[in-house]
């Protein structure tokens, strides 16, 4: 094993540490003892240049714009899989073997898709118009006293029943809170109907189960619909130590109950810095108006003076074109071409935007492109998903990826509860 040398010139000191080999990407230099040998603790503010853990889950490479999930290219697995197939890869390490084999995971997370009654008075309490993360964090943390069982995180079966169970009724939970939220009454799941097609029967059917008449005036479900929108939850479904997943598994190493640290991951993910982009870019296209407004817009990007930010563009591990914002623009294109009407006035300015940016030296030096979030709006607007259910439908997408996390985190021998030092500047 390689070693780093490290010299104190105030003090004339050399220390050694252990290069920590990797099957891919940068290796890292062992500082575990940093602070018991040297004296001295490393400064990584927002954990940039910083392994916080091991991995074998998801594997990003920021440079060539690659991401693989357990070895998998995610383009791959949008092609040829379901999302319910990535879930099992996920969550117990293979992709299903066979139709048969698919079907019966389907079908198992219909059967714990319905909810404990007693949720369902949590959402009724929360005032017409409450986000639904707020709810969603709410609910899900509530989760943890209704099912105080299956939470040894070491017996495996507990562990496969509490991740099956969250990523069953995590849509059950997305769908009551819209409906709450518009004041509508809450549609059962209708365990017929596969695990994504359930989601939209849930947010657009009436009590009487039909859906001749819906909320949102669409008609019956189509296989076109279903299938793009498990192709977003699939590109969704992990990304290695991000901001949220990195909360999840600070909030396990306590020991709390599995549910409890993903309720955590939940309002992590919701800022718009992070998952919360999604429905920010839509309000920031629309803010924008007309492609000829976009110049004004990129120069507020780069005004330092100004908080403006691009929304749906830069990313602390790309620094180059997100490789699930390709597929997605992709797929904004080809569902547009089959009858999915993308709004053209909307999509343009997108395209606008992707443009001038791209040929911007601003955007150009600090390798900012367009991330996972910039065009996934344009395409859940179409499907007729509201603005402030696109962060949910994140969390649906990711919730296999941090159930996964969350019991590598709990297993690695090395891990250890998170608890970060700090540089002192106080009196
Ligand atoms: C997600 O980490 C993950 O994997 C997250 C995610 C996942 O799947 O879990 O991929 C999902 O969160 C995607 C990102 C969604 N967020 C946004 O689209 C919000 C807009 N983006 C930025 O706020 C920003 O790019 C971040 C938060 C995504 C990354 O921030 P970093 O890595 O801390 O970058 P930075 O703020 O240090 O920026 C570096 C430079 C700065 O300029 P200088 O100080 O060097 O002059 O780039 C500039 C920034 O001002 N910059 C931007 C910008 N993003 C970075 N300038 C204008 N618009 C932007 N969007």
């Amino acid at each position: 094993m390689g070693t780093i040398s490290l010299i104190n010139n105030e003090t004339n000191e050399k220390f050694d540490f252990n290069i920590i080999n990797c099957t891919r990407g940068p290796k890292a230099v062992d500082f575990s003892k940093l602070f018991e040998t040297a004296g001295i603790f490393s400064y990584d503010p927002g954990y940039g240049s910083t392994a916080g853990c091991e991995s074998t889950i998801s594997y990003i490479d920021g440079k060539k714009g690659e991401l693989l999930y357990k070895g998998h290219k995610v383009e791959e697995l949008v092609a040829k899989y379901k999302f319910t197939d990535v879930c099992k890869l996920l969550i117990n390490e293979e992709l299903p073997k066979d139709e048969k084999e698919s079907k019966e995971f389907d079908l198992e997370l219909r059967h714990r898709s319905f909810l404990h009654e007693g949720l369902i008075n949590l959402f009724s309490a929360f005032p017409d118009g409450a986000h639904p993360m707020a709810t969603l964090s709410s609910g899900v943390s509530v989760l943890s006293t209704l099912y105080f069982d299956h939470k040894d995180m070491e017996d495996e079966d507990d562990y496969q029943t509490m991740a099956r169970r969250i990523i069953a009724k995590i849509p059950t939970m997305v769908a009551f809170c819209y409906r709450n939220s518009v004041g509508a009454p809450f549609i059962y799941p209708d365990i017929q109907r596969s695990y994504v097609e359930n989601f939209l029967y849930m947010l657009r059917a009436y009590p009487h189960g039909k859906l001749k008449q819906t909320i949102k005036g669409t008609e019956e479900i189509t296989s076109l619909e279903i299938e793009a929108l498990d192709k977003i939850f699939t590109l969704h479904a992990d990304h290695g130590q991000n901001a949220s997943t990195t909360t999840v598994r600070n909030v396990a190493s306590t020991g709390v109950h599995p549910y409890a640290a993903i309720a955590a991951g939940i309002s992590a993910l919701w800022g718009p810095a992070h998952g919360g982009a999604n429905e920010k870019v839509l309000k920031q296209l629309n803010e924008i108006g007309d492609v000829k407004n976009v110049d004004k817009f990129i120069d507020r990007a780069k005004d330092k003076n100004d908080p403006f930010r691009l929304m749906g563009f830069g990313h602390r591990v790309y620094k180059n074109y997100d490789p699930r914002a390709k597929v997605l623009k992709n797929l904004k294109d080809e569902l547009d071409k089959k009858g999915i009407r993308m709004d053209h006035h909307l999509s343009e300015i997108a395209q606008k935007v992707e443009e001038v940016a791209l040929s911007d030296e601003y955007f150009i030096e600090r390798n900012l492109y367009p991330n996972v979030d910039f065009y996934s709006g344009i395409i859940l607007t179409a499907l007729k998903i509201p603005t402030q259910l696109f962060t949910p439908i994140f969390v649906i997408g990711r919730m296999p990826g941090w159930c996964a996390q969350l019991l590598e985190h709990i297993k690695n021998p090395h891990a250890r509860i998170t608890r970060p030092r700090q540089v002192y500047l106080g009196k």
